[in-house]
């Protein structure tokens, strides 16, 4: 199945012309009445939960701080001579910093990268994301990407001037359906993006299934940007495949990462792009007028991080997994039906078994009368699908499972308390 912004093909139609309108309206951030920008919907449920005094299991963010260690290495280059200064550095990112990049890749996935042409500093992946988008999206062609989707790629494509166009993931794993995919791509296809570990189903794409994405990308012609932030957040067997181990991914894909979810860290806003020497560079001639640079004592921590972990990625994992089973069994117990994630932050529960509503407005009670805040999956969706009932993604909730065991477990008590 395959879906664009409106199913029928009037996109330009329908999408507002100022590129500020247009922007919001490819994230669903646009208020058509208003004509206004509405916040993300991760800050509608942040604010709503503070105003409700409800637990916030919505904006995906830790409730613990990333290793002292790197925040004390950070410290230490703000107050004293040691590490780099706090004026500029260079555009493309401190060498230190593209070096750990390099050598992380190489540590990790056997991905060899010339840290001087083929890694690229960016302000957070979001940074990276959007000046790869609009690096690549020509004006008037379609973008792929499988749906949910980070609101990012609507808001950078339909700014782009490009076409979104969705395959869904559907439950209960998930899967990307690459027959959807191959039926979606076509000659007016300019990219494809990934999101693999998958924000919000937690999927995790094999390499069988990157490497037929990738087929598809070097037949049509197009580029894929793979966002992997969640590259360190797997569990069980589950394993990372990055987009740059595919053969033949060499002179077509772009991947994107960031310090922000590997190590509990997500205000540091440090990112990076690899890729190709062509292609780095490509998404450089956006970059640098985007931010141009910035975070240098960020840079420098995030460096030391990448180079020797020292047991964070293992140690976060296995207390994800634990947050993770027990808000399986307590969202079962309150009587959705929760998907257990291979990745990631977050659980997807369908809520259909204990109400017809759609889950944009059990979200609204919930954060109000229950007293815990979740994001409606439809907010990460086309419009087009978010008028079909018929699909099982508007009766779905996104549960973040990265906070202390004490506050996940007063929530479930509310949940089940208010919903029983
Ligand atoms: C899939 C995905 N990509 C990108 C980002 C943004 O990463 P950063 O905070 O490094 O900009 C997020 C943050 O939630 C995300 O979930």
């Amino acid at each position: 199945m395959v879906r664009n912004i409106d199913g029928d093909h009037d996109y330009d139609e329908r999408m507002p012309t100022p590129p500020w309108a247009r922007a919001a309206a490819g994230a669903n951030t646009y208020d058509h009445t208003a004509e206004a920008v509405l916040p993300t919907v991760y800050e509608r449920t942040t604010a709503a939960a503070m105003s409700a005094g409800s637990i916030n299991l919505g904006q995906g963010f830790p409730d613990g701080e990333g290793p002292l260690w790197m925040r004390a290495a950070a410290a230490e280059a703000i107050t004293t001579d040691a590490g780099p200064t706090n004026q500029y550095p260079p555009g493309i990112g401190l060498p230190v910093f593209r070096e750990a990049v390099a050598a992380h890749q190489q540590t990790h996935y056997g991905v060899e990268l010339d840290p001087d042409r083929q890694v690229l500093f960016t302000t957070g992946a979001t940074e990276g994301i959007a000046a790869s988008i609009l690096s690549f999206a020509e004006p008037g062609s379609e973008v792929v990407a499988f749906e949910p989707w980070y609101d990012s790629y609507g808001a950078m494509v339909a700014l782009a001037g490009a076409e979104l166009r969705t395959v869904p993931l559907e439950a209960p794993d998930f899967r990307p359906d690459i027959v959807g995919l191959r039926a979606a791509v076509s000659e007016r296809t300019s990219m494809i993006l990934l999101n693999s570990p998958h924000n919000p189903t937690g999927a995790v794409f094999t390499a069988d299934e990157m490497a037929e994405i990738v087929t598809i990308a070097r037949q049509a012609g197009a580029v894929v940007m793979s966002d992997e932030v969640y590259e360190h957040l797997t569990f069980d067997v589950s394993a990372h495949t990055p987009v740059l181990s595919i053969p033949g991914s060499e002179d077509v894909a772009v991947a994107v990462s960031s310090v922000g979810k590997s190590f509990s860290l997500t205000g540091w806003k440090v990112g990076w792009v690899t890729g190709s020497p062509a292609l780095v560079n490509c998404v450089r001639g956006v970059k640098q007028f985007l931010s141009f640079t910035s975070a240098p004592a960020y840079q420098w921590a995030t460096a030391q991080g990448l180079q020797d972990d020292r047991g964070f990625f293992a140690q976060n994992q296995e207390q994800l997994q634990s947050a993770r089973e027990m808000v399986m069994s307590g969202l079962a117990a309150a009587g959705l039906r929760p998907h257990r994630p291979a990745a990631g932050y977050f659980i997807l529960a369908d809520i259909s078994p204990v109400t017809d509503k759609s889950a944009a407005d059990f979200a609204a009670e919930l954060v109000e009368h229950a007293g815990v805040g979740a994001i409606p999956v439809s907010a990460l969706t086309l419009p087009s699908t978010q008028q079909d009932p018929g699909s099982a993604l508007n009766y779905m909730l996104r549960f973040a499972f990265c906070k202390n065991e004490p506050v996940l477990e007063r929530a479930l008590t509310r949940l089940s308390s208010w919903i029983r």
